[in-house]
């Protein structure tokens, strides 16, 4: 069986998730589940960067120690383990930085770096983002602020260990001639150019003394290891490199895609293949920098104070809905503006109209006609045939979306042919031909085509709103041996038999007004 290796970035647990971090995590769990129902031996892997200075910060405002912190944050109540769980994400392994066996290999790593020349001690001297864990120097710093975050900076000197990443500046580059794929979407490639190697890479700063939140360097007490170093590495060490915890790195690695926010693809497609290449192991396949949800315009983030609570929203709207409008909504490599009102009106347009409509006609006809169960039909004719041409290749076009992380295709694309369906329902127009007793077969026809079309669009959809999808598949009489992937190339597997079921709605509509009022009020 092939594998497929995907991973989220791990999330810096110094305050409770919002929206933003929950579109990554989506994204991948879509991505995931989709390489599952291709028959892929799938290892999702996602976690927690438990250590550094915002952590311990924070750690020392709240009053607690710092581990009793994170965990507060990553097990707690409403925390990082019931969010994923609430938003179906169905990861294979979850990983946190503290975690012994990570801190055993984090400290094997560096002492194999320095052992081989390519971690030597020197001073540092220049300026330290806290929020970002970035360091910077004078001449990066945007108005004297922080290039990416635009918050002040710190000055910083103390002795330190650093990282000869200045030798891996052609290295990086012709990585990247050589494999165009290996950096998507291209305009983070060329933000990486021309950026920071096209200037020329500085050595790297990686480990700090003036705190003690993160991993010691075992043989240099004083010196932590530099949080980013420590985070990189959690992809390899997840599967067990350099520990006894886990015997699956020769399984998985390399990674098929990291995906990554686009602030964060420097750490990604310079630090990190450079880390790979000193210690000799292959580099992932790709690392996709996808773009950040705004709000009003800017990041969300919570000292913007403008974070956007998915447990609100999931429990307002509902998960599916939630995951859906998240990758439906917005490009994966732009950024996007989030709105409770698009949210809205996307819920209705393509989920309450399009499909929740289809199905329940669907469903309703069958059961008002034929007391739910279809008897003999009629051979297809000439009015099904745009339909039935439009389902059948359907699977082709949204794996070539799929593949290239096109998830807002993907997802137009099966719904161009649910739109087709309920226009089919217009032009067929089942209740004339229900008046007509020679017309019955006729009519079961046109029923088994709807039934057929839903059953073909929701096992595409299963990525995206999994409980939706096998609510559908109960009412549409559809056994799992049929909603596969390879069932999903073929139309005409149901029954002829079919026996369908009324459930309830699958996604009510929302009335807009009403539902912004009631947001404004609250
Ligand atoms: N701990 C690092 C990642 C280490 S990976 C080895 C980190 N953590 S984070 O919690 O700050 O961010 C995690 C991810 O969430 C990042 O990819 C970041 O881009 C993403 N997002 C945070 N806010 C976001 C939006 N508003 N929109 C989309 N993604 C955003 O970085």
């Amino acid at each position: 069986m092939p594998k497929y290796y995907i991973t989220t970035p791990i999330y810096y647990p110094s305050a409770k998730l919002h929206i933003g971090h929950t579109y990554c995590t989506v994204a991948t769990d879509a991505m995931a589940r989709y390489k599952r129902m291709q028959g892929y031996d799938v290892m999702f892997l996602t976690g927690t960067d438990e250590h550094g200075q915002k952590i311990e910060e924070r750690a020392a405002i709240a009053g607690v120690p710092p581990k009793a912190f994170v965990d507060d944050i990553v097990e707690g109540v409403g925390g990082v383990y019931d969010l994923w769980k609430l938003m179906n994400i169905s990861y294979d392994r979850y990983i946190r930085t503290t975690d012994d066996y990570h801190v055993e290999s984090i400290q094997k790593i560096f002492r194999a770096l320095y052992d081989k020349g390519v971690i030597y001690k020197s001073v540092y001297a220049g300026k330290y983002c806290t929020p970002c864990e970035s360091f910077w120097t004078e001449s990066q710093l945007t108005d004297g602020n922080c290039p990416d975050c635009g918050r002040p900076v710190e000055g910083a000197e103390e002795e330190a260990y650093f990282f000869r990443l200045s030798d891996y500046t052609e290295r990086i580059l012709t990585l990247y001639e050589d494999h165009p794929e290996f950096l998507l979407p291209v305009s983070r490639k060329n933000e990486m150019v021309n950026n920071f190697l096209k200037p020329g890479l500085s050595d790297l700063c990686v480990s700090r003394t003036s705190f003690t939140w993160g991993v010691p360097v075992d043989f240099d007490p004083g010196h932590v290891v530099y949080v980013w170093i420590d985070a990189l590495s959690n992809y390899i060490t997840a599967l067990g490199y350099r520990n006894e915890k886990y015997a699956d790195f020769d399984r998985y690695w390399p990674a098929d895609v990291h995906f990554v926010g686009k602030e964060i693809v420097r750490f990604h497609a310079i630090i990190w293949p450079a880390m790979l290449m000193a210690l000799d192991l292959p580099l992932p396949k790709q690392v996709f920098g996808h773009g950040w949800l705004l709000f009003d315009g800017g990041k969300m983030s919570k000292s913007k104070g403008n974070v956007i609570d998915p447990y609100i929203l999931a429990n307002r709207y509902g998960v599916d809905a939630l995951r859906y409008f998240l990758l439906r909504e917005f490009p994966f490599g732009s950024d996007g503006n989030f709105s409770n009102e698009a949210l809205i009106t996307r819920i209705n347009t393509d989920l309450a109209n399009d499909l929740g409509n289809l199905v329940s006609r669907t469903v309703a006809m069958a059961e008002k006609y034929f007391d739910g169960i279809l008897p003999e039909m009629q051979e297809t004719g000439p009015e099904d045939d745009e339909l039935l041409a439009m389902a059948s290749v359907l699977r082709t076009v949204y794996a070539e979306k799929m593949e290239a992380f096109a998830f807002q295709d993907a997802l137009v694309e099966v719904f161009k042919v649910i739109s087709r369906a309920n226009k089919y329902i217009d032009e067929t127009t089942p209740w004339v031909l229900a008046k007509d007793e020679a017309k019955r077969p006729r009519l079961a026809r046109v029923l088994y085509n709807l039934l057929e079309t839903i059953r073909l669009t929701t096992v595409l959809l299963l990525p995206f709103t999994p409980e939706s999808c096998e609510k559908a598949w109960v009412q549409i009489g559809a056994d799992a041996a049929i909603c596969s992937w390879e069932s999903a190339a073929t139309f005409g597997l149901l029954p002829s038999a079919v026996t369908v079921q009324k459930g309830e709605g699958l996604f009510p509509r929302i009335d807009l007004k009403k539902e912004l009022e009631a947001l404004d009020s609250e």
